[in-house]
């Protein structure tokens, strides 16, 4: 890309995996490191953009430049999105986000005891962030989403892709297939792009740096020429 091809634009990037607190010591997560968030957000900074970093929880070191936002639920993160996404003219919702947490979070650490030899856990849903940002009003801000599926058939990998972005109405969708050993903590990524015609704009693979370049190839050559 350009070097300064995003200078003045602010994006907001959400990036991490929340933690749904279950008692004071214990939480519910998930295996997101942050890392493609994070590449993302200092590739935009590097091409002039000013950003702001949602970061939930991240296992790796936080970028330079950026405005941060700590969170660590799914609930903070959606406080901190709605903020962020006022004045943005890029959001990307790269964080892994709890569908559920706990109904109830225990003041006092759960005991062995508590259950009859086992343990059931309640949980409620937890907001689609993306998709409530979709739904809102948001004339001059692109929204771009993650997929990150186990789905070993790289055509029902798309359509499910497809189907998401649909119903999140996000404008780019980002595909990944993760497992075991795949997507979530690795350095190297292989992700496709979903336009807002369903069609795949493009295919990256390689360091999660470099897709995320790739990423941002494709939103500043969508984004609506900068006023002057
Ligand atoms: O539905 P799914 O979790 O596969 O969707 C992934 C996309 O939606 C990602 O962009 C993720 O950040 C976002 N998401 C969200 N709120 C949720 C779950 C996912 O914003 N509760």
């Amino acid at each position: 890309g350009a070097a300064l091809d995003l200078a003045g634009r602010r994006v907001v990037i959400s990036a991490g995996g929340t933690r749904e607190p279950l008692d004071p010591v214990r939480f519910l997560g998930n295996r997101s490191s942050g890392k493609q968030g994070v590449a993302i957000a200092e590739a935009a900074r590097a091409r002039g953009a000013d950003v702001v970093l949602v970061a939930a929880n991240l296992e790796i070191a936080e970028p330079a430049g950026c405005d941060i936002r700590h969170v660590s639920t799914a609930l903070e993160l959606r406080d901190a999105m709605q903020v962020a996404a006022r004045d943005a003219d890029v959001v990307v919702m790269a964080a892994a986000v709890a569908d559920y947490r706990p109904a109830a979070v225990s003041q006092g650490k759960i005991k062995k005891d508590a259950g009859d030899g086992g343990l059931t856990l309640e949980l409620v849903r937890n907001p689609d962030i993306l998709a409530e940002l979709g739904r809102a009003p948001h004339d001059g801000t692109l929204l771009v989403g993650f997929a990150a599926e186990t789905e070993p058939d790289p055509e029902r990998l798309l359509e499910l892709a497809r189907a998401k972005r649909e119903a999140k109405r996000a404008d780019l969708l980002v595909v990944n297939r993760v497992g075991w050993s795949e997507g979530f903590a690795a350095d190297e990524n292989r992700v496709s792009v979903i336009g807002d015609d369903g069609r795949v704009v493009t295919e990256l693979h390689g360091s999660k740096v470099s897709v995320a370049q790739g990423i941002l190839d494709v939103v500043a050559s969508v984004l609506p020429a900068a006023e002057r």
